[in-house]
């Protein structure tokens, strides 16, 4: 090799600094869309780690069991900080759009973790790795490497049922209110909340001897996601599923939660919770979630028209400044 990784990374870093830039993209449907061109992030050498990408932040941190979480933020550490929690089967590379917006960067202290067993992050595929416990202890080392007090965490659909682990072992003070987004409040609930379209996909994803029905499935889940997905992120949200090991799947799926801790904060009013839902959404079911959380005080509902569950990909202005005004940032 001529170069280094090191001496890449050097140059990469003197890229100019490019934000806000406007692009047409082309979507598989063949409409074109205007969206954000990623912005190059100029970072201090020194802070790269390696293995991953020269032009964007982020660090591992090793939650209490030795797991380690690759985990990024962007923005003014001094604004409110919110910690974006994915769902199922793609990883924090989902939000990719949002930490990409200046109008969010200039705002919010923008935070993101792959969830164990995606992404970048370990994958381990022992039951013990799968206690409600250690999903709470992964955002405890996010929370504490980025030195958050009280941050605002969005969950996506699957990956809003962490906000109830979250809730197992800390106070609801712990975080300043809750965002679901499409969000499933805990896995109990998952029955009555997952849409039968979205039910259809999962026996071609956690069984291991069929490939055609595999790749068929997790195609036919992203489409369930958003029918018109930017072809470069599609692929990442096809990867995304490719490196998780089915056991993974199951153990996600399976796992045991207890929501008392989610409800007692819901219900005695301790904690705000705003629950956007997508009017297109095809993966989950606003109603069974409204059921599942009935009786919370501080509850903000609001339904974005014509929006899939990928909601900020759809109605990316009117999601931003629905979250934006809540949190009153
Ligand atoms: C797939 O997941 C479902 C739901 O958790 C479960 O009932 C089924 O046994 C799993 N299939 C395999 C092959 O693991
Ligand atoms: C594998 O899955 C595909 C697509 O679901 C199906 O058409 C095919 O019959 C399956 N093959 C076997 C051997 O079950
Ligand atoms: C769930 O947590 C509550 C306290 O938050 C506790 O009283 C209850 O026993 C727990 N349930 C189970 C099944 O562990
Ligand atoms: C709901 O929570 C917000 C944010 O903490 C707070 O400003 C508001 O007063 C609360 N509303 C009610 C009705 O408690």
């Amino acid at each position: 090799m001529l170069f280094s990784f090191k001496s890449l990374s050097r140059a990469m870093v003197l890229l100019p600094l490019v934000v806000g830039n406007m692009q047409g993209i082309q979507t598989r449907d063949n409409t074109i869309e205007r969206r954000l061109a990623d912005p190059v992030i100029a970072i201090n050498p020194t802070a790269a780690n390696f293995g991953m990408s020269a032009v964007a932040p982020g660090r591992f941190v090793t939650s209490a069991d030795g797991t380690k979480i690759f985990a990024e933020a962007r923005g003014d550490p001094s604004n409110p900080a919110i910690v974006f929690i994915h769902g199922f089967g793609i990883g924090a590379m989902a939000f990719n759009d949002i930490f990409n917006d200046p109008l969010w960067l200039n705002r919010v202290y923008l935070v993101r973790y792959d969830t164990r067993g995606h992404g970048r992050s370990d994958k381990p595929t022992n039951a013990a790795a799968w206690v409600s416990q250690r999903l709470a202890q992964d955002f405890d080392a996010v929370v504490q490497s980025y030195n958050l007090i009280k941050p605002f965490v969005l969950g996506w659909s699957f990956g809003a049922a962490h906000i109830a682990d979250i809730l197992s072992f800390h106070h609801p003070s712990y975080i300043s209110g809750a965002i679901y987004d499409a969000g499933v409040p805990y896995l109990a609930a998952l029955p009555n909340v997952g849409s039968p379209a979205g039910f259809t996909v999962v026996p071609g994803l956690n069984q291991t001897t069929n490939v055609t029905q595999f790749q068929t499935s997790y195609i036919d889940f992203i489409n369930l996601c958003h029918p018109a997905l930017e072809w470069n992120f599609y692929l990442g949200c096809l990867g995304d599923g490719m490196v998780q090991p089915r056991a993974v799947l199951d153990l996600s799926f399976t796992r045991t939660q207890n929501s008392t801790g989610l409800l007692q904060a819901g219900t005695s009013g301790a904690l705000p919770l705003l629950a956007i839902f997508g009017g297109n959404d095809k993966v989950v079911l606003k109603q069974g979630i409204l059921n599942a959380i009935a009786g919370w005080q501080n509850l903000t509902v609001v339904t974005l028209l014509g929006a899939e569950h990928f909601t900020w990909i759809s109605r990316p202005v009117l999601f931003r400044a629905t979250v934006l005004n809540w949190i009153g940032a």
